[in-house]
């Protein structure tokens, strides 16, 4: 394999992949969606607000864009969240639906009812509430992947509370940070999860990031139970199961209007700080609903769908909890990695609980790629009829791989280009619609509007690369940066003037069709996770033997980019100094600030940085050397025979 792992023009006229008969004849989605919402795109979106959503109060209102880019949608209207994805589907008569089948990493398994499910948010909900968490107060939540987390979300949203889940994977001082920032009155976490045979503490980072600045909002910690773990215990710290059973078990949901505060999700930018993206309630929920149920292709009576994401990210947010639930959908949740305790656990899952609709990201299948065919040619699999991929460009190798060996050669792939700021899916293939493009994200959905342009603003022409900009507001959009309007304004519009404006890269093909190329900022992609170069730099030189540090996102065959850092070290710390043990050393420290999917795949200790004479570090150079490529041009460099030098230490 050549590993392009980015989408490549060499493709355009490669293989393409209509819809079967068969599969158009039962289709959710049709020509007909793209026709209504071509014909009045507001209109569109109200008719799907109105029709997959219930409100308490009909909006008559669909979109207020008069604040622009802050946008308002279907503001006067009420409706509550957790209503919409728990009691109105038993009130349905499908309370005996499986809404999650919960597997653990080491084996264990919980069958949850959407009568169960709606029942333990109930009492979650009490239970947010007999703790003083009012309308409009911040929970951060600190989970591994347990029903519980699934229920503290719903419980949250069902007050009218806003949620801001932190991935488990990052360090205290990540989860401190994010706490200041959101000013939490609460955290919910668990005394720890399960991961490769081991339980994985968590509640420790939670007391660490509580000793730290900025975080005396928090007036409880609420503890799952999971681990079994031994943990320290202060008065401020409950026991989830303990209130739980305190908690009235009826809750009587309030609507709120259309615009409250769903919750808050903290996301890597160009700068070393995060932002705390906002989404509101029923646009979001729209979208959600609206993507989940026509991308994948929902029949909730009869489809088993699992999103193998974190909640921690916002893939978890609108294609585990909200999109699927809202539809009243049966899913799998799985606590563990895809292959503990043996390779092929997750095709062992798929064969177990049958499932339909597979959702993950490229990296998984090029992990699977690299680990052998004969892993899932050993499993049936024949339950699954579509599979979805989101995080980064696929390839169009793995594309091929995921089709033939997980799809058996029959099912479509969607491969779905969104981000945390837009909430929920833009560009995805509709799959009884469109013929399939194998490494093209392809159409924006029905509804959305999205173009490519070049650095004046100016739409590409066909075979022409550019940025990929949306130009018209849509229901899921993120209303703003929690406590930062401005740099809401600056991020995303600035660039463009009336454009939002996504940091992706992205080229139009001949026929029309989007291939993402990926971002053109300095976020970078590490297995599907959003990390900032500035983000990880600023830890690097946080560390006292570190005088600069430059980090580039380097080409890696499996998680699609991989961290690089070039650091040079103080005086001090040179002297003597053992390269590799430096290179351990700040790999773990970076662990330790940030996570540890922001740990430097390679850590090279370098005498000096290629630098312009006017002091500009030059990180497309640093790429060539992290790549193995040839060196770019060097002669602006204040040094030119610098990055010889670099190339030698790699
Ligand atoms: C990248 C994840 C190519 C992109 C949902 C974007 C993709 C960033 C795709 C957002 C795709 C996501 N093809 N690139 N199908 N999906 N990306 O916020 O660079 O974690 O800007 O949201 O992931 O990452 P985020």
């Amino acid at each position: 394999m050549s590993t392009p792992i980015r989408a490549d023009e060499r493709h355009d006229d490669g293989p393409t992949f209509a819809p079967t008969a068969a599969f158009v004849a039962d289709a959710v989605a049709g020509e007909d969606l793209h026709t209504a919402a071509t014909a009045d795109r507001e209109a569109f979106w109200a008719d799907q607000a109105r029709s997959l959503l219930d409100w308490r109060t009909p909006f008559t209102r669909t979109l207020d864009w008069s604040d622009a880019p802050f946008a308002r949608w279907f503001d006067d209207g009420e409706l509550n969240v957790a209503e919409n994805c728990l009691d109105r589907h038993v009130r349905a008569g499908n309370g005996d639906r499986v809404a999650i089948h919960f597997e653990g990493a080491p084996g264990d398994t919980r069958r949850i009812t959407y009568a169960e499910l709606t029942a333990e948010v109930h009492r979650a909900a009490n239970m947010l509430t007999d703790l003083g968490v009012e309308q409009g107060d911040r929970v951060v939540v600190y989970m591994p992947l347990v029903p519980e987390a699934v229920v503290t979300m719903l419980a949250v949203a069902r007050i009218g509370a806003v949620h801001s889940v932190v991935f488990g994977g990052f360090s205290a001082e990540s989860l401190r940070a994010r706490i200041e920032d959101a000013g939490a009155k609460l955290v919910v976490t668990a005394d720890g999860g399960w991961r490769r045979g081991a339980v994985s503490p968590l509640k420790p980072a939670v007391d660490e990031a509580l000793t730290g600045a900025g975080t005396d909002t928090v007036e409880h910690v609420l503890v799952v139970k999971r681990g079994g773990n031994d943990i320290a215990w202060t008065d401020r710290d409950l026991w989830w199961h303990d209130e739980l059973a305190k908690a009235a078990p009826e809750h009587e949901a309030q609507a709120f209007p259309a615009e409250t505060p769903l919750f808050i999700l903290y996301t890597s930018g160009t700068t070393g700080k995060p932002k705390g993206i906002v989404h509101t309630s029923g646009g979001y929920l729209t979208q959600a609903a609206y993507t989940h149920r026509n991308v994948f292709d929902m029949h909730p009576e009869k489809d088993v769908y699992w999103c193998t994401a974190d909640i921690g990210w916002i893939t978890g947010h609108s294609y585990v909890v909200y999109g699927p639930l809202a539809n009243g959908v049966t899913q799998v949740l799985y606590e563990g990695t895809p292959d503990e305790p043996q390779p092929g656990r997750w095709w062992d899952i798929v064969d177990s609980y049958g499932v339909t609709v597979l959702y993950t990201a490229p990296t998984a299948v090029r992990a699977a790629m690299k680990a052998g065919r004969q892993i899932p040619e050993a499993r049936s699999l024949e339950s699954l009829r579509l599979l979805g991929s989101v995080g980064e460009p696929i390839n169009p190798e793995a594309w091929q791989w995921y089709r033939q060996v997980i799809g058996h050669d029959r099912t479509p792939i969607v491969d779905t280009w969104w981000q945390t700021e837009t909430g929920a899916i833009m560009i995805s293939a509709l799959p009884g619609v469109t013929k399939l493009k194998p490494g093209a994200a392809q159409t924006p959905l029905p509804g959305i509007v999205a173009e490519i342009v070049d650095e004046e603003g100016h739409r590409v022409d066909p075979g022409e690369s550019g940025y990929l900009t949306v130009t018209e507001p849509w229901p899921s959009m993120a209303r703003g940066i929690w406590g930062d309007p401005d740099r809401f304004v600056e991020t995303y519009w600035d660039r463009f003037p009336g454009r939002y404006f996504a940091g992706d890269g992205a080229r139009l093909d001949g026929q029309g069709d989007i291939w993402v190329q990926g971002r053109v900022d300095d976020v970078m992609n590490v297995s599907g996770h959003r990390l900032s170069t500035a983000e990880i730099e600023s830890a690097l030189v946080g560390h006292e033997g570190v005088a600069e540090a430059a980090v580039v996102g380097a080409a890696d065959e499996t998680t699609g980019q991989a961290v690089v850092a070039f650091v040079i070290l103080t005086a001090e710390a040179a002297e003597g100094v053992d390269r590799d043990a430096v290179a351990k050393e700040l790999r773990d420290w970076v662990g330790k600030r940030i996570g540890a999917i922001a740990k430097p795949r390679q850590v090279v200790v370098v005498p000096e940085l290629p630098k312009t004479r006017s002091g500009k570090i030059m990180r497309r150079l640093l790429r060539d050397a992290a790549e193995g490529r040839r060196i770019g041009d060097t002669t602006t460099l204040a040094d030119p025979t610098i990055m010889a030098t670099i190339a030698e230490l790699m």
